[in-house]
């Protein structure tokens, strides 16, 4: 059974080695069982990974199971945030840009926010792995020891706290090392949400605690840092994305300025884009966009998963379908519950796609952006 799984893996793979434009990214190993992650193979041959990439992979065999399911969290995570707008995270089978490769070309929010999603995933899981004694090279965080305290008082570091550090260290050292060699403006901006990405996940460490002393009075209290569900770090992000700041490139090439001078300069939390965000309201294979076509919407909504939104204005169709659901639910000594089923006809509104025989519609050019000169982030 096993050797039937690679077979298939290596043919996806060499399929997939594109040697010139950008079209994949390290994302890929999302993609991947994590059975065959953790493999030398994979290292050497999983499109899109670039030298220090394949080093660090090599090296750090155990790590990269903890990537390849960060990634996965992270895509995961994104999907959830997403699925009631029209562009809704879904990615591509075997192909190796994942998302499509708008992601890659296009500098938009999407793109801003898949970067720090993955990004943070991978911190979360990494770190996540550390204190479950997983990894060979790190462990829960070997600084919190000895005495401190908090606005409750005096405590003593106990327990195991998180090594976010090490997760946040090993993240940027894989998951940057493409940008840190190409450096130019889209590389900036993909360092920049990056960067955000690891910082909401260490934004998000709590300190818990543990009460001893005479029937539980907490006069001596120990406590631990550990890191909240990544579904925290999602919902931030997701506020994130939609306030990110459009910025552009300085005039030395080197930095990122805002692009409208009345916008607030981001912070290094904040998220950051290029460009315009296409409508995706219709499938484009340039762009990778699939469309809203048959897409679920809410006939009553008034948001982004409302009809008239998802839908593009385009219509939609109602259909009804029959729904068994548990009803009626009894609780019966001792212990369990008994439910009747019951049928419920609901309806579905789908999207309408797009009329064939209306006239083409033209298509928008890509424009490079506009970079007015501002202060220097
Ligand atoms: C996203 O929408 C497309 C149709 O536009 C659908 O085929 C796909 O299953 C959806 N993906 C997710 C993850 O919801
Ligand atoms: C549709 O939207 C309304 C209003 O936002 C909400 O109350 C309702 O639960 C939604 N229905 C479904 C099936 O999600």
């Amino acid at each position: 059974m096993a050797n039937f799984h690679w077979k298939n893996l290596v043919i996806i793979l060499l399929v997939l080695v594109c040697p010139n434009e950008i079209t994949a990214t390290w994302w890929f190993i999302s993609q991947l069982p994590l059975h065959a992650v953790g493999t030398q193979m994979i290292c050497d041959n999983v499109p899109g990974l670039v030298g220090r990439q394949k080093r660090l992979c090599r090296a750090h065999l155990d790590v990269m199971v903890s990537l390849a399911d960060g990634a996965k969290v992270g895509v995961n995570e994104c999907q959830f945030q997403f699925k009631a707008q029209r562009w809704n995270c879904s990615t591509i089978d075997r192909d190796a840009s994942v998302f499509g490769k708008v992601m890659l070309k296009v500098g938009s929010r999407e793109a801003a926010f898949v970067y720090s999603i993955s990004s943070a995933g991978v911190v979360h899981a990494i770190t996540r792995a550390c204190s479950k004694g997983d990894l060979q090279n790190c462990a829960c965080d070997p600084t919190k020891t000895g005495q401190s305290k908090d606005r409750k008082g005096e405590f003593k570091w106990g327990g195991c706290s998180d090594n976010v550090r090490y997760g946040a260290d090993f993240s940027r050292m894989f998951v940057d090392a493409r940008e840190k060699r190409i450096r130019d403006a889209r590389a900036l901006m993909n360092l920049h949400n990056n960067r955000a990405g690891r910082r909401a996940v260490k934004k998000f460490m709590k300190l818990e605690c543990k009460c001893h002393g005479v029937s539980g009075s907490c006069t001596i209290r120990t406590c631990w840092l550990a890191m909240q569900t990544f579904r925290k770090v999602g919902d931030y992000l997701k506020v994130k994305y939609n306030g990110a700041t459009q910025v552009g490139i300085n005039q030395d090439g080197n930095g990122l300025i805002v692009a409208n001078r009345n916008h607030k300069k981001p912070t290094r939390s904040d998220l950051v884009y290029f460009e315009q965000s296409p409508d995706y309201c219709v499938e484009d294979p340039d762009t990778g966009s699939l469309g809203t076509a048959g897409r679920e919407c809410n006939r009553t909504s008034m948001g982004t998963d409302g009809c008239d939104i998802m839908c593009c204005g385009r219509g939609y169709d109602t259909t009804t379908v029959k729904k068994v659901r548990k009803c009626e639910c009894k609780f019966h000594w001792c212990c369990y519950v008994k439910c009747k089923e019951c049928i419920e006809m609901m309806d579905v509104h789908t999207c309408k796609g797009p009329n064939p025989t209306a006239p083409p519609k033209i298509k928008r050019l890509r424009r490079k952006p506009v970079y007015k000169l501002d202060s220097k982030l």
